[in-house]
Parts: structure tokens; sequence; C-alpha cells
């Protein structure tokens, strides 16, 4: 019987298949108490985390007997990958598995920036009826949404989008100009700065990693088309807050949904207040209750497999 230390928020279905097999320690606050994190961390087989947790250094040198690291979520920034090859621990993602959750938040924030009505209940309910002010919201048919990144979620939010009228166009820096997955999701390869002219809405969806760390500062953002939503549900650190909150405060951009921060938790953050038409979200773009089910029963079933080797 292994030792399984799960250190953030899993579905609990998931966790009982893990303890039906195991020894299994499930604290959702483990992450917020590094030196608990660490004493529970000496005795694991297998480490179970999603994005806070940061498996590197103090961490990493604790898990002396780590086999198997399962993230309840895709993107791997907060892993030292180098170190965990190095040492023989496998990491194993989700992939996959929230993508659909990630591009239904970009479609609905999508819809939603650019008709701008939906902001109105308490000004209809006081009896104020702004019919003429939210009258001139913009459709979403016939408009292009460029897509950064075109892996699993880049490829799904554009075959919704599809659905709903929009054309997409997509850059990705690692894939070849001929994949299959444009043709098949009717999709225009095209470089960033041809992106970043034609599209009116543009989401993001690359890991973060160097080539991608402030990726949309300042001038990338002024070169967006006037009036374009930017959505971003990939990784703080690739947008500029305080350029963006610019951004939008000059009207240039038309509106922004930002899930994902530099800093997470985000502590009050004044370059956001009174910005026009901005949604800001926790971190949640990846998490419904159908993805957290189906993250948590993926990740279980990966890390048994992995444990019985
Ligand atoms: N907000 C959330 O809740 C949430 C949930 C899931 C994923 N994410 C984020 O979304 C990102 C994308 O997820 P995915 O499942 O589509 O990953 P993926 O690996 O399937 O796709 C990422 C794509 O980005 C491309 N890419 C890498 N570097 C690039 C660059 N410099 N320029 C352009 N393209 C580049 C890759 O070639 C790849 O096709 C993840 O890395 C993660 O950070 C966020």
């Amino acid at each position: 019987m292994a030792r399984i230390v799960i250190t953030e928020f899993m579905d609990e279905r998931a966790v009982a298949a893990l303890a039906a097999a195991h020894d299994v320690h499930y604290d959702a606050t483990l992450v917020d108490d590094a030196p608990r994190l660490l004493k529970e961390a000496a005795t694991a087989d297998a480490l179970v985390v999603r994005n806070r947790t940061q498996v590197r250094g103090a961490l990493l040198a604790a898990l002396v007997r780590c086999r198997v690291v399962g993230r309840l979520g895709v993107g791997l920034d907060n892993i030292d990958l180098a170190a965990c090859q190095a040492r023989g621990v496998a990491v194993i993602p989700a992939t996959g598995a929230n993508a659909r959750s990630v591009a239904e938040y970009v479609i609905a924030a999508a819809l939603l920036l650019r008709r701008g009505a939906y902001g109105s209940s308490a000004a209809v309910a006081a009896g104020r009826w702004p019919r003429t002010a939210l009258s001139e919201g913009r459709e979403v048919g016939g408009c292009t949404l460029g897509l950064i990144g075109f892996g699993g979620i880049g490829q799904l939010t554009a075959s919704l989008a599809r659905g709903i009228g929009m054309q997409a166009v997509a850059f990705d820096a690692q894939m070849r100009a001929d994949h299959p997955a444009y043709a098949e999701q009717g999709v225009r390869c095209v470089g960033l700065d041809e992106l970043l002219a034609v599209s009116d809405v543009v989401s993001l969806h690359v890991p973060l990693v160097d080539s991608t760390r402030n990726l949309f500062d300042a001038t990338r953002i002024a070169a967006l088309k006037p009036g374009a939503v930017l959505i971003n549900t990939a990784r703080g650190g690739i947008v500029d807050e305080v350029a963006l909150a610019a951004a939008l405060r000059s009207g240039r951009l038309g509106g922004a949904a930002i899930d994902v921060f530099g800093s997470e938790p985000l502590a009050a953050a004044p370059h956001f207040e009174d910005c026009p038409n901005l949604l800001l979200t926790p971190h949640i773009a990846g998490l419904s209750a159908e993805s957290n089910e189906r993250v948590g029963t993926l990740i279980a079933q990966r890390v048994l497999e992995a444990l019985s080797r």
C-alpha cells in the first residue's frame, strides 16, 4: 500500500477511488501550510496537486520517496519538470479533461463582452430602463476569433466558435502550418502580427514559458484592432495587467476577461478599478462540476496505474 498526499481540492469521488487502494492523506489546505506540507511530503509515494503547490526547491527535496506527481489541471508551470525528470518522478497532467470548461468560458466571455447588455439588473429593477444606452451591443456572428496557441483548448474553442457563426484564425509557434487540426476546425493558420490586426476577439491558450512571458506587453496590446476584446484563461504573466487596464480605460480596447493573474490569489489591484467592460474571475475557467469530476477521475486512474508499475 502506497501513501498518497493530496495538497489541494480534489473531487471526493476521485479521492475515494485512491483511498480504496492506498493510504490517502487529503487536506486541501496543505498548500497554504509549508511546514505541514514538507512533513507530509517526506512520507509520500505520490503527490497530487492543482496549480498552487510549487513542486520545486524545498518541497521537491522533501519528496524523498515520491514516484509520481498528479496534476489536477494542465499547466505545468508550478512544477520543476527538469528536476522531477532528473529524480525519476513522473509528472501526470489531466490533459484534455478541463478543455470544455475553458472553451465554454471563452465563448461566454466573448458573447457577454461584445454585447455588453447583461449588467443592467440593478438599473432595470430600479425603474431606470437603460434601453437606449444598451441598444448598440455587438454580435459575434461573422466576427473573427484569434486563438494564440492551437492545442487542445484552442481547437475546442474554435469548434464552439464556428457553431455560433464566428470564423477563427490561429497562431501557434510550435505547430506546423500544415497540421491537420487547422483544416479539421476550418481555422486559418496565421502569423502573430496578422492575428492581432484581423481579430475582433483574441483568446490566449499557450503555456507560461520564457517565450510567452509578457507576450501581451503594451506594444502588442496597442496592436490589437480598435474595440477588440482580449480573453486570458492561459496564465498570468502573459498579459501586462497595467497596460491592459490602461487600454480599457482609454477606450482603445473594447473589453477583456481575465481569469489568471501574475500573482494568485490576486491581492487588491488598484490598476483594475473602474475599468469599463472588464470581467475578472478567480482562475475558474477550467473549473466546473463536470470538469472537476473528469479531472479527478483521470488523475486518480493514472496515479493508480503509475503506483502499480
Ligand atoms: N484558467 C484555467 O482554469 C485553465 C485551465 C486549463 C488550462 N489553462 C491554461 O491553458 C493553457 C493551454 O492549455 P491546452 O490544454 O490547450 O495546452 P496544449 O499543450 O494542448 O496547447 C498549448 C499550445 O500552445 C502552443 N505554444 C507553446 N508556446 C507557444 C508560443 N510561444 N506561441 C504560440 N503558441 C505556443 C503549443 O504548441 C500548443 O499547441 C495551459 O498551458 C494552461 O496554462 C488554464
